[in-house]
């Protein structure tokens, strides 16, 4: 073996450079993190060929003194943290003192900087390295603040340089950074240039606000506020509604204390808030920004600082949880904006505005589907059980329809509509009163800003849902004995399954029984799936105790299985709704915890303002 000796400091920084260095994107996160703790109220970027040859850094923080400048680009210096009390309470981005030291060893680097309370002097002074530690303290020219030039990274090391990926790339890897340091504070004003044009200009705004810059006014206008505060904790920003979700993560923003964290903790909590409304392979977009006291989360768990380690991570993880949560249920009635507002500019190639110009291209059509009514003829006649357990409840059993297939003509019933004036007090309905239903599957109706359109089969199914989730809660599924009992043709394993679930069937609203060594019957539903295929129904939930075993059923796949009965008992399309059914929904629909999603996270309804409608129609134009 040969013999041990103390490396040089060069070769000492290049390797610490490895763990905290690996592209332009990371000088620049560092160079950022200094300008911040340095109090910079203006930073400007500015980047040649995705930073691959310039990153340069200017700000008007507090400089660094003359004397200090040397000592800035020496490994272990910081201003940030003296003592282990320090490390154990970090306020600033920074704290190790490494990452001039190693920029410095991999790049020619050129730190100039003017302090403004300088005492002697306000002449601004600079330092060039170039890998070696020939350091020179020379003039410079630069008025208050630092400027940062890290040229040719990796000149040094070709194999590093190597791993470099094409300007664009790099580019994209910079502005990603640069994004999230924008989004950690917003009150300073940032400037990004790359290749001699600007690519970002932010003004100081509202952290809101420079949300809205950054990821859109599309997200800001799909998304809900989040402010929730505990003694310890303090969460705040914006979430997405799924109907916004992504395909990616690239819309997830967490800040713990201004620092930008990717941290399995939280992202397992935000995962976990979404996990009913999101469908598996869409991820949910979020800006949020945690406030937690220093002592209680250690962020010197990485070299790069974006992991961290909460003291007491299960109250955090459940705060969190909760928080979102909490956002994301808010019934419609109380969210500060409606969250499916069109928001598409009319007037542009939108979806909404095509749907919209399709439906006028077609209003010759005939107002009817091919309506063959799937229910059975013995059905019991309690169609809309889900409906009738609130408010109206007699009035609507007295109205509720002979079961009738859409005919012909869907009846936009105008005598019930002239029944039905819209109430002066509309704002306590922001789902507003039904004006009729279209096509057989969405309800229009008017409130105070204007139309809604719900799509009634989504909707019902989430409200049906929501129920079925309170009720299981409870252990108090409502049931309903069904006048004429279904007797239906059954496989072996389905019988056997019968036998063995009595109990588990009951607790879900369920009563079925042998019938034949090959039938089964079934006797007891839930009351609100009353107008399911009963058939279809019991096929389907004995399939999912077969599939996942009945131990499962009622818990970790609780959700889907309660999403299954939903799906079926929901009313289907084709169904004719009186005024004032439709009505009990839109009611429904206010009161429900989620409704504004269904179970796979696509909207259930949409309003149309007013305005909206006038841009159309090019009035006032
Ligand atoms: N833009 C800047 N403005 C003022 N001081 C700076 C700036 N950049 C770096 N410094 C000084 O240089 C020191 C070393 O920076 P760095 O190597 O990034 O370590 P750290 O940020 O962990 O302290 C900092 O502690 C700070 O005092
Ligand atoms: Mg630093």
């Amino acid at each position: 073996m040969a013999t041990i000796k103390l490396l040089p400091d060069l070769l000492i920084n290049q390797i610490a450079a490895g763990e905290v260095v690996e592209r332009p994107a990371s000088v620049l996160k560092e160079v950022l993190e200094n300008s911040i703790d340095a109090g910079a109220q203006k930073i400007n970027v500015q980047l040649l060929q995705g930073g691959l040859k310039q990153i340069r850094v200017t700000d008007d923080g507090s400089g660094i003194a003359k004397d200090e400048l040397i000592l800035a680009l020496t490994r272990h210096s910081t201003s940030k943290i003296s003592t282990l009390e320090d490390l154990h309470r970090i306020a600033s981005l920074g704290f190790r003192g490494e990452a001039l030291a190693s920029i410095a060893a991999v790049s020619r680097l050129t730190l100039a900087s003017c302090q403004q309370s300088d005492k002697s002097d306000n002449y601004a002074w600079q330092v060039d390295v170039d890998g070696q530690s020939t350091l020179q303290i020379i003039p410079s020219s630069l008025s208050c603040g630092t400027a940062l030039t890290v040229n040719d990274l990796f000149f040094n090391i070709p194999a590093r340089r190597k791993f470099l990926k094409s300007e664009a790339t790099e580019f994209s890897h910079c502005d990603e950074v640069f994004k999230r340091i924008a989004l950690s504070a917003p009150s300073i004003e940032f400037l990004l240039q790359h290749n001699g044009k600007t690519k970002r200009l932010l003004h100081s705004v509202s952290s809101i606000q420079r949300i809205s810059d950054i990821l859109g006014e599309e997200f800001s206008q799909h998304a809900v506020l989040v402010d929730e505060q505990s003694d310890a904790l303090h969460l705040h920003g914006m979430v997405a509604l799924p109907a916004y979700a992504r395909s990616s993560r690239d819309a997830q923003y967490f800040f713990v204390n201004q620092r930008y964290v990717s941290d399995k903790l939280i992202s397992h909590a935000l995962r976990e808030a979404y996990r009913d409304i999101l469908h598996l392979d869409r991820y949910p977009a979020f800006v949020l920004f945690l406030q937690i006291d220093p002592e209680n989360v250690d962020v010197n768990v990485h070299p790069t600082k974006t992991e961290v380690r909460f003291r007491e991570a299960r109250a955090v993880h459940q705060f969190i949880f909760h928080a979102i949560n909490k956002a994301l249920s808010a019934p419609a009635s109380q969210q500060s904006q409606s969250p499916n507002t069109v928001i598409t500019d009319a007037n542009k190639n939108s979806t909404y505005a095509n749907n919209v110009r399709s439906l006028a291209k077609h209003s010759s059509y005939p107002l009817s589907r091919n309506s063959s009514s799937s229910r059975q003829l013995f059905q019991p006649q309690q169609l809309y059980g889900s409906f009738n357990d609130t408010v109206n409840s007699h009035v609507l059993r007295s109205v509720l329809p002979e079961q009738k297939p859409v005919g012909l003509v869907t009846e936009i019933q105008s005598k019930d509509t002239l029944d039905f004036p819209l109430p002066e007090n509309q704002q306590n309905f922001p789902m507003g009163f039904a004006l009729g239903q279209l096509q057989g599957i969405y309800i229009l109706a008017q409130n105070a800003h204007g139309l809604i359109v719900v799509d009634m089969h989504a909707a019902h199914e989430r409200i049906m849902y929501e129920k079925l989730k309170h009720a299981l809660d409870r252990q108090a599924i409502p049931t309903q004995s069904l006048l004429i009992p279904v007797t239906f043709h059954a496989s072996s394993v389905e019988i056997s399954l019968v036998e063995q679930n009595t109990d588990l069937l009951e607790q879900l609203g369920f009563e079925m029984t042998l019938f034949s060594p090959t039938a089964l019957t079934v006797r007891k539903i839930p009351a609100m799936l009353g107008d399911a295929d009963i058939v279809t129904l019991a096929h389907e939930l004995l399939k999912e105790i077969d599939d996942y075993g009945a131990s499962q059923v009622l818990t970790a796949r609780r959700n889907e299985t309660l999403a299954t009965l939903a799906c079926h008992g929901a009313v289907r399309a084709n169904r004719q709704l009186t005024i004032e059914e439709m009505n009990q929904l839109l009611r429904e629909i206010e009161s429900t915890e989620r409704a504004d999603q269904c179970n796979h996270g696509r909207p259930t309804w949409f309003e149309i303002t007013l305005a909206q409608l006038d841009k159309m129609f090019m009035r006032g134009k």
